[in-house]
């Protein structure tokens, strides 16, 4: 690429709440340029946004895309040419089931600098903020961050549930709700019990976060009785038990 004069700042927005904004990244925002964000980031950290930067909502939701991902990497390219901070604002973190890493190749393909800022991902973020640690000294010793909602056969097999079943002790499921049924299927045919703990965490950390407790026998029926819907985050395993422990504080 020629004549560029900026660089582009991959930066994690977190998982809704504004304190939970890293200082890196509200500072990359308040002196920001161009903001290319996402659909699920929240008001309070679009405030945070320099009211002179353009502002471009790149918001891609399920069946709903604003803008394809081609589209985004190419808009990037074209505004670090006369800009010099260039912020691609994402939910979460950047490279947690985010195409962080998609990007930051086409970017470095064109020859346009770019740096990633991490965010905290909603993944270990929903969990906490509903009482819910995903590893204890009693309950989990291990942890895995796997999609709902995966990208099979052009670039790789299918997700093994067998293996995550039987390996982990705690798994956290981004993107699962509309996959749930398929999802505890596999799961039980692995061996997890009926009565295994799951967790559904929607919106975790906003205000209006919802939380759903049961089993992986109960959870469908509770979800179905409850209208409970995507966004969310899911946590399997005996962890989502200790969140009862402290729910007379
Ligand atoms: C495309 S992934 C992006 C994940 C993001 N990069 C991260 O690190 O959190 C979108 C999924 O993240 C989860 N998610 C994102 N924000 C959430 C929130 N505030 N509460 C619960 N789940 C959330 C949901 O599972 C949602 O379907």
């Amino acid at each position: 690429m020629t004549n560029r004069s900026g660089k582009v700042y991959l930066v994690g927005a977190g998982p809704g709440d504004p304190g939970l904004m890293t200082v890196k990244g509200k500072t990359l925002l308040e002196c920001a340029d161009v903001v290319v964000y996402d659909a699920l980031i929240s008001p309070p950290i679009l405030a945070m946004i320099n009211p002179a930067a353009e502002q471009i909502n790149a918001g891609k939701r399920r069946g709903r895309h604003s803008l394809i991902q081609a589209e985004i990497t190419a808009l990037l390219i074209e505004k670090v040419q006369s800009h010099a901070i260039v912020v691609r604002l994402k939910g979460g973190d950047p490279f947690m089931f985010g195409r962080g890493g998609e990007e930051m190749e086409d970017l470095i393909q064109a020859g346009v600098p770019v740096e990633v800022v991490p965010g905290i991902t909603s993944g270990i973020a929903a969990p906490a903020y509903a009482d819910i640690p995903l590893t204890h000294r009693a309950y989990s010793s291990s942890v895995t961050f796997v999609t709902g909602h995966e990208s099979v056969g052009k670039y790789r097999p299918a997700i093994n549930w067998q293996a995550i079943a039987q390996g982990s002790e705690t798994i956290v499921i981004y993107m699962g709700i509309h996959n749930l049924a398929h999802i505890i299927d596999q799961l039980c045919a692995a061996g997890l019990t009926a009565a295994t703990p799951i967790a559904l965490v929607r919106w975790g950390t906003r205000p209006e976060q919802e939380t759903l407790i049961g089993t992986l026998e109960t959870i469908l029926e509770q979800v179905a009785t409850s209208g409970f819907d995507a966004p969310a985050i899911a946590v399997i395993g005996n962890v989502v038990n200790w969140q009862k422990t402290l729910a007379n504080r």
